[in-house]
């Protein structure tokens, strides 16, 4: 702007109004549901209030791998955008990049150290600097069920596989789809990650999930966990192959089927529709994991941004943190807050019932990372882990085979 241009908006006294006005942020994600995008919504706006506008990049895809891709292209083309949802290893994998912002003296201004729980800073820090903020913790191990199909056929939520086998039978025959199901790779293994933890139990999903012991993973168990999925597989309707999760969650909104097992932003969908838990659906861990949460937590990772960039996505930051905001969003998102120090007051009953049930794994050591979003182990073997249970899912492995498959793809994927 020439000299003349600054003099005259100064004299005008719109010099700091301009400023702010200009300042923005540029977000990746993949909240692109009606749910989720309506939660995104309490953030955009309180950074409006603030003055900072907010450009909006959103690739759709549950689980994030498509907009994993979109950032790699935007990265190596030099133009990081200022923040960017993100899942557990990922997180740790940019960071070794070292092309994240650091964020430890906004962190230590507002005491983020004593109120993330330690399972969340290790994804949100690294080599010992905040680099991320973490949003919510979702949980994966949940049912999302139609209440008046329940009803009408009298089914009490089942507490164990052959209880859920039983309400499935009851459901089918009734002429329903029994289970809302999307054939994409991360809803297969979102619904693995529950079969491993119903079947064999906390230190088998520690072993095989997390540690990647060629035991666990080519064991008996192993086994009944790939022979349980194949039994699901028959509860699903022809159209699955390909479908958005959220559409399989319209369908239990819609009662067109009884049962989804997906993880907690589904509740979002539930109430964009208008529904009440306990009164139109029913939520409850996936049967024989009752005592144990696997979890994941989305977090807006910051990337290193020029200075004319930074005040904005410093703003972005502590919004994310505010107790405030970690209540309203996650009340809408499903998902409940990264911080020990939010009440619940706000909170539906399952969102209160996620909330004691994450503190209560967090103190018995059931709490456990989701492999299905990235949390338990690095992209490279999640996604070895996914090929070989989607193509079981898809009937293309037995379940002797696909045993194998698991241990050869996770070594050399390692
Ligand atoms: C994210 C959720 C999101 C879901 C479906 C998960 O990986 O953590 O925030 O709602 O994918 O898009």
């Amino acid at each position: 702007m020439s000299r003349a241009g600054i003099g005259m908006i100064a004299a005008l006294g719109l010099s700091t109004s301009i400023a702010s006005a200009q300042e923005s942020v540029e977000v990746l994600h993949w909240w692109t549901s009606g749910g989720e995008a309506k939660a995104l919504q309490v953030l955009k706006k309180d950074l409006e209030d603030q003055g900072v506008s907010w450009n909006d990049m959103p690739v759709a895809g549950g689980g994030g791998e498509q907009a994993m891709t979109v950032l790699r292209a935007r990265v190596t083309s030099g133009n990081a955008p200022t923040a960017v949802q993100m899942l557990g290893f990922d997180i740790k994998d940019w960071a070794g990049e070292g092309v994240l912002a650091n964020l430890d003296e906004l962190a230590a201004e507002e005491g983020w150290e004593d109120v993330v729980p330690e399972a969340l800073k290790g994804f949100s820090k690294y080599d010992g600097h905040w680099i991320a903020a973490p949003v919510n913790v979702h949980s994966t191990n949940w049912v999302w069920a139609n209440k008046a199909i329940f009803d009408e056929l009298g089914l009490k939520q089942p507490t164990n596989w052959d209880e859920l086998i039983a309400a499935l039978d009851k459901i089918k025959e009734a002429g329903y789809t029994a289970v809302a199901h999307g054939g994409q790779a991360w809803q297969d293994a979102t619904i693995f990650d529950a079969v491993v933890m119903a079947t064999g139990g906390p230190d088998f999903y520690q072993a095989s999930m997390i540690d990647t012991d060629p035991d666990a993973l080519g064991s008996d168990t192993m086994k009944t966990v790939f022979d349980r999925m194949a039994q699901l597989r028959t509860y699903v309707d022809d159209n699955f192959s390909g479908r958005d999760w959220n559409l399989a969650t319209a369908m239990v909104i819609n009662k067109e089927a009884g049962v989804q097992f997906m993880g907690d932003w589904a509740k979002g969908e539930f109430l964009n529709a208008g529904k009440v838990p306990d009164t139109d659906f029913l939520c409850f861990r996936f049967p024989g994991t009752q005592d144990a949460v696997t979890f994941n937590s989305d977090q807006f990772v910051m990337f290193q941004v020029g200075e004319d960039r930074r005040d904005a996505q410093l703003k972005l930051a502590s919004a994310v943190m505010s107790p405030s905001f970690q209540s309203a969003f996650n009340v809408v998102k499903g998902s409940v807050p990264a911080r020990t120090d939010v009440p619940n007051d706000d909170f539906d009953a399952c969102g209160k019932k996620g909330m004691a049930e994450l503190a209560a794994a967090n103190d018995k050591g059931t709490l456990f990372g989701s492999m299905a979003h990235g949390h338990s182990v690095p992209a490279g073997v999640k996604n070895a882990m996914y090929d070989v249970i989607t193509a079981h899912f898809n009937g293309e492995y037995d379940s002797a085979t696909a045993v194998e498959e698991l241990v050869n793809a996770v070594e050399s994927a390692q």
